[in-house]
């Protein structure tokens, strides 16, 4: 049985100017803006939510069931994709439109400039969640708009718990798409960030947010995450982390480890545990997807961080 993992592909391409922008961003010119920075040291990633939590939770031993909407340059993800052993059969392609990208150039400051084309995310609502089967629970990460809408309806007519993570999708929607959302997912789970977006735009709490759900998960960074559900909130710890290098991509594999622990009924208090061990990994590598280790290195980490053995895996 797999979890179906609703949400974007995307190619990440980060690039590093050996300078700063504002040696070379003149406040009185911005008018006519008009630069160009060299940028000999460039990574293409691969990332995207779906991809990113489906790739986690294969790593754990899970069986993820990505969908979503790509474009015509797929090919080279899809053979890493296929390395790890994830199934594309609910990946599309959209022949005349690129897979979704992001290009991120940073400078010595660790200031951003991003553009984001997204593609063929803007399609999603094309591949439909009743096309799957064998499905035990799912998520609706960030997408297009319309994808999203459409397909936390379908979980809900086909009976199929699912979990809502809005994450940068958030502008997409305002107080009565949260809601309404919200009523249909089982779960949800969002960074401190967005949990405040998310009761700005709600105009409910955490704890009224938390009782239209079986749980709310908010995480917090290298402070861990907290798990609202019965009416009480458990604490989840960070775990040890040996560098932390590279942030990005922390809450997709928190996810991974979140659906491992739902797909195999554990308790909260060991779901969040594997979920923050995710995160903590990931923390160490650069990239959303080039983490990786053995079941007995989770095991013996889980030890180390909580002080208590991981059966479970
Ligand atoms: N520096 C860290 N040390 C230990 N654990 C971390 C660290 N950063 C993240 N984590 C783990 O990963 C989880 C998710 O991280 P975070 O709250 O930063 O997600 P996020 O803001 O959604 O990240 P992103 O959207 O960039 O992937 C945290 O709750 C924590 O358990
Ligand atoms: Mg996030």
């Amino acid at each position: 049985m797999s979890a179906l993992i609703c949400g974007s592909f995307a190619f990440d391409t980060i690039m590093v100017f050996q300078d700063k922008f504002k040696n070379h961003i003149l406040p009185d010119k911005v008018h006519i803006l008009n630069v160009a920075f060299h940028v000999p040291e460039m990574r293409r990633e691969f990332g995207g939510c779906a991809a990113n939590i489906a790739f986690n939770l294969k790593l754990l031993g899970g069986d993820p069931l990505p969908m979503g909407t790509v474009g015509k340059d797929f090919a080279p993800y899809a053979s890493w994709m296929e390395q790890h052993g994830i199934p594309l059969d609910h990946v599309k392609v959209i022949e005349d439109a690129y897979t979704a990208q992001a290009f991120i150039t940073t400078d010595q400051d660790d200031n951003q400039i991003t553009a984001f084309h997204p593609g063929a995310m803007d399609f999603a609502h094309q591949v439909k969640v009743g096309d799957a089967s064998g499905v035990t629970l799912g998520i609706v990460s960030p997408d297009g708009r319309q994808g999203m809408i459409e397909h936390a309806a379908q979980f809900v007519e086909a009976g199929i718990p699912f979990m809502f993570d809005p994450g940068q999708a958030m502008p997409l929607f305002d107080g009565d798409d949260f809601r309404r959302f919200i009523d249909q997912a089982t779960w949800v789970c969002v960074n401190d960030y967005e949990s405040q977006v998310l009761q700005d735009r709600t105009g409910w709490a955490l704890k009224d947010i938390a009782s239209h759900v079986e749980a709310l998960i908010v995480t917090l960074g290298g402070e861990g995450s907290r798990i609202y559900t019965n009416g009480t909130c458990i604490e989840i710890p960070g775990a040890r982390v040996n560098a932390v290098n590279d942030p990005t991509g922390c809450g997709d594999a928190y996810r991974g480890g979140l659906l491992y622990g739902l797909m195999n009924g554990l308790d909260w208090e060991t779901t969040g545990r594997i979920a923050a061990l995710m995160g903590a990994i990931k923390v160490e590598r650069h990239g959303t997807q080039n983490h990786a280790f053995t079941l007995d290195t989770f095991r013996q980490r889980y030890r180390d961080s909580f002080g208590a053995e991981l059966t479970a895996l």
